[in-house]
């Protein structure tokens, strides 16, 4: 059994990648960027393997994991997809669309994905490196965000480390993360109707024109992300919002014309402030000041999603 880890850090290169495969293929955990955020990956066929990732992260058993895939035809192979997810899949795979769907019992994932549901999340990511990974491995990869369970999620390996640092067994780093945002998450559902469970990069109109003649359901239809709770990508301090100004004790997070001891965008980008929001979260974490600013950010395009993390980041 795997008792103490040394974790180390490795190249995205190819000895790095058959390095994590190797690792993988006997159970273990790695860090992998993704276009998203970096992810904590393990086999996902391997009961043992998955109760890892709960381990190292102290996530609730509760809360069930993504499972990743090479390619919209492996995903198919775990989960009913009809014509609404057909459409999704197509408009949005490779990327960042998670999307939660009828599991096919007896395709091979370990029980501990779904967490007891009788649903699995499945995303067939874009990255290079995740993507090459996917490709040396003869397993799909269950990841869910390479942080411990609540805090901040990881767009840097050095995030990773600041988290999982002997909890793992290698990061592979490629740089930060683009999009720096968790996918979006979406549930489709028997009768072909859909519903967002996570704002994410992909916003709603963009998901509405693709998914066709597919409803929206009700919110609250019945399926939730057991993982969306009030209190989530904490950075273990107080975390103002909306603010103009800050205190003499609060590291500032500034956006646009408001500034900080950090930016967000200093040009008011939304695309820029979503790939740092987690950079800034964890600078303001390690920081000497004892409380958090952040400046207003639009509750517009992706800033909805950026909002939505600031909340739970303040709650
Ligand atoms: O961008 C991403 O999605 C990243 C990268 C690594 O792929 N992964 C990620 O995983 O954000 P995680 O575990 O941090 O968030 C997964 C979310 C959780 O809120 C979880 O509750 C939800 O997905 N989820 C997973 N399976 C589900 C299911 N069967 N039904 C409903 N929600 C599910
Ligand atoms: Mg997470």
């Amino acid at each position: 059994m795997r008792g103490k880890y040394v974790t180390e850090t490795g190249k995205a290169n190819d000895a790095g990648m058959a390095r994590a495969a190797a690792t993988l293929r006997d159970g273990g955990l790695v860090a992998v960027p993704t276009e998203t955020v970096y992810g904590l990956a393990a086999r996902a066929d391997s009961e043992e393997a998955v109760a890892r990732i709960y381990a190292a992260k102290g996530r609730p058993g509760f809360n069930p994991l993504i499972v990743h895939l090479a390619s919209p035809q492996a995903a198919e192979r775990h989960a009913d997809f009809n014509r609404t997810a057909q459409r999704l899949a197509q408009a949005w795979w490779p990327g960042p669309l998670t999307m939660v769907l009828p599991r096919k019992p007896g395709a091979g994932l370990a029980p501990a994905v779904s967490a007891g549901l009788p649903t699995v999340a499945l995303r067939v990511p874009a990255h290079r490196v995740m993507r090459g990974l996917l490709a040396l491995c003869d397993f799909p990869l269950a990841a869910p965000s390479a942080n411990r369970s609540g805090f901040i999620s990881p767009t840097r390996a050095e995030h990773v480390l600041a988290s999982l640092d002997g909890r793992i067994d290698l990061v592979l780093d490629a740089g930060p993360c683009q999009a720096g945002l968790e996918s979006t998450i979406v549930a489709v559902r028997a009768d072909g109707s859909w519903q967002e469970l996570r704002p994410g990069p992909i916003g709603l109109a963009d998901l509405a024109a693709a998914a066709g003649e597919g409803d929206r359901g009700e919110a609250g239809g019945g399926i939730e992300a057991p993982g969306q709770l009030a209190s989530h990508y904490a950075p273990g301090k107080p975390v103002r919002l909306g603010c103009e100004t800050a205190a003499a004790d609060e590291y500032m997070i500034g956006f646009g014309a408001v500034a900080g001891d950090i930016s967000l965008s200093e040009t008011g980008d939304l695309g820029e402030a979503a790939a740092r929001l987690y950079a800034c979260l964890h600078a303001a974490a390690r920081s000497g000041k004892p409380r958090i600013a952040v400046a207003p950010v639009p509750a517009r395009g992706i800033g909805l999603a950026i909002n939505d993390r600031l909340r739970r980041a303040a709650a």
